[in-house]
């Protein structure tokens, strides 16, 4: 294993679920973490949370200039890592009813993950890695409403995959998670999937943000790893 120590580590959703659980991961190395979403206020309180050396970047991933302006300002690092997401339940929607605003919106975060990884290319080190989020649901996809949103996962997938190849020897890799208890969900929907898992997944427990975050840790730290998926899904891709 590289050793870690002073190794800079962007971490695009910071503030919440599986980026936290991973800034966690990267300051028991001794790396120096970039901690990175729209909220000030919650990413300092991360800070305070988890010690070690972290600088708390304001940025939001919709916004070009402010991308841009937030790596320039971090320049030239190791490794990236991207989970962030917009209020992403609240854009589930049955087709029927989908306006177009919402059908554009559902597609935040491949645009978040696009702005994140060109600002990225010109500042990554060589030998470093990109980490990026789809969704277990791209291979096996709900009827909640969530079309727009598993499109945009899918596009994350098949771009991630073709930048493994357009920026070599840089290595870009893709997890896909199952249902993990983060920021996305309210509390009762939870609890509620807490249950079903119990019930449901031949894991029979709920992921947790910890038990992603060393899927994203070890794909950023492999150095024969490029331009693969990895689902993390606690069985569900085979129920
Ligand atoms: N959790 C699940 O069950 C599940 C299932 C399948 C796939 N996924 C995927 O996993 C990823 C979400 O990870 P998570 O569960 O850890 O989510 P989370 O806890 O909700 O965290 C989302 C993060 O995104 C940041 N963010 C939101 N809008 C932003 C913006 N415009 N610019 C910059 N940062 C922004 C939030 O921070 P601020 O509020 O401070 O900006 C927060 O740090 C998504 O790609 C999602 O599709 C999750």
């Amino acid at each position: 294993m590289i050793s870690l120590k002073d190794k800079k580590v962007v971490i695009v959703g910071a503030s919440s679920g599986i980026g936290k659980a991973l800034a966690k991961l990267f300051i028991e190395k001794e790396s120096i973490v970039y901690l990175v979403s729209r909220t000030e206020s919650k990413l300092k309180q991360v800070q305070e949370e988890i010690g070690g050396i972290t600088h708390v970047i304001p940025m939001d991933m919709l916004n070009e200039h402010s991308v841009n302006k937030a790596f320039s300002k971090i320049g030239k690092f190791d490794f990236l890592s991207f989970s962030a997401v917009s209020d992403e339940t609240k854009l589930m929607s049955q087709i029927k009813d989908m306006d177009t605003e919402i059908a554009q919106r559902g597609m935040e975060k491949f645009w978040g993950t696009f702005n994140c990884c060109r600002a990225a290319a010109n500042y990554i080190n060589k030998g470093g890695s990109i980490v990026v989020t789809s969704s277990m649901a791209i291979y096996r996809p709900s009827k909640n409403g969530a079309s727009i949103m598993n499109a945009a996962s899918a596009a994350v997938n098949v771009f991630a995959k073709s930048l493994a190849r357009e920026i070599s020897p840089t290595r870009v890799n893709i997890i896909a998670p199952g249902v993990v208890k983060t920021g996305v969900w309210t509390e009762n929907e939870k609890t509620n999937f807490s249950e079903w898992a119990k019930n449901t997944l031949p894991v029979e427990h709920l992921g947790t943000a910890d038990e992603l975050a060393y899927t994203y840790f070890n794909a950023l730290t492999n150095p024969y790893m490029t331009g693969t998926t990895i689902t993390v899904d606690g069985g569900l891709t085979l129920i």
